[in-house]
């Protein structure tokens, strides 16, 4: 595929700040296109690599699935099975990888290795997680709420119940581009990040978007227009699965919670979740749960990123 200009990475939800209203009104253009049997292959050829160091189930199979509905493919590495896993850089590895694929997906442990695979890789590489943000699980909670909002986020406000971690980092800062509130509980020793909890509040003095912060479930929950948590413990977190699961006592999103948020708030989590921890099984199975749409959409969210990121082919009206 030719490259007129510079590649563009998706390493943080900012970096798609400017074209965030666009990317998710495409998306669900592209859902609802979808519905009717339309999978226009505005991408035909791309080959996407998926390098893991983590596990995956929804991540890996909407990006192939939207390689494949785009007219590529995704090809998938278990980081382990790689030369990596024997001591190739990262560097090399992205330098030669950019010479097959259009555009490489990336699960890490560590956010640095996210940079150092982009800074080496003449194509766009895409934060598929890292234990800094989840970029790409943030833009389909934002479509998940576009399309239950479709008055916009202006007065509406969500509460983040649990740990300080990537996904919440991720909100953070796609709520405060997108004007919508977040209230966020989570309790001593698991705040965000404070330099991501400093450029939230940069992007929100010019959306307009409240975040606040309290160690009080309950005072996030009342009266707002959604709850969302993520697991307890991540993947990387395991030996402190104990502390973390005393520390979070009390942080459940369960009934009882849902009672303080308004009558018709939405429940999500961007799975895997952990059942009678994080979220009771009445939540999850109930009528509030957007949880399974919030899946969905990771599916028609990347398919707007892939489009993005990747010039269309020579001769084809841009998408
Ligand atoms: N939400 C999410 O990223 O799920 P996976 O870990 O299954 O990809
Ligand atoms: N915070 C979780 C998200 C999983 C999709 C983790 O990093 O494991």
């Amino acid at each position: 595929m030719s490259r007129a200009s510079p590649k563009r990475d998706l390493l943080s939800i900012t970096d798609v700040a400017a074209e965030l209203p666009s990317l998710l009104d495409r998306a669900l253009a592209m859902k609802r296109a979808r519905a009717r049997g339309d999978r226009t292959p505005t991408r035909p050829g791309a080959n996407l690599a998926l390098i893991f160091e983590k596990p995956s189930t929804r991540t890996r199979a909407s990006f192939e699935v939207a390689a494949s509905d785009l007219g590529g493919r995704g090809i998938y590495f278990a980081a382990k099975d790689m030369q990596l896993g024997r001591g190739e850089t990262i560097g090399d590895t992205a330098r030669v990888l950019s010479r097959y694929v259009d555009a490489i997906a990336y699960r890490a442990f560590r956010h640095e290795d996210e940079i150092e695979l982009a800074r080496h890789a003449s194509v766009p590489v895409i934060n598929a997680l890292d234990d800094r943000e989840h970029p790409c699980q943030i833009l389909a909670d934002l479509l998940t709420l576009k399309e239950r909002w479709p008055d916009g986020f202006r007065g509406k406000r969500l509460a983040y119940i649990g740990d300080g971690n990537n996904v919440l980092h991720s909100l953070l800062l796609g709520c405060a581009i997108s004007g919508l509130d977040l209230a966020t509980a989570s309790p001593a020793g698991y705040d965000p990040a404070p330099d991501i909890v400093e450029l939230a509040r940069k992007h929100a003095a010019t959306s307009g978007a409240r975040l606040t912060f309290t160690r009080d479930p309950r005072e996030a929950a009342k009266g707002s227009d959604g709850l969302y948590t993520d697991v307890w413990v991540s993947m990387g977190d395991e030996a402190q699965k104990d502390a973390r699961e005393k520390a979070f006592h009390g942080f459940q999103i369960n009934d009882a919670l849902l009672r303080l948020a308004a009558p018709d708030a939405w429940v999500l989590h961007d799975l895997p979740a952990h059942r009678g921890l994080e979220i009771t099984d009445e939540v999850m199975d109930g009528p509030r749960a957007a949880i399974w749409d919030q899946a969905e959409n990771r599916l028609h969210a990347q398919k707007a990123v892939l489009e993005l990121l990747l010039p269309a082919p020579s001769g084809s009206a841009p998408a």
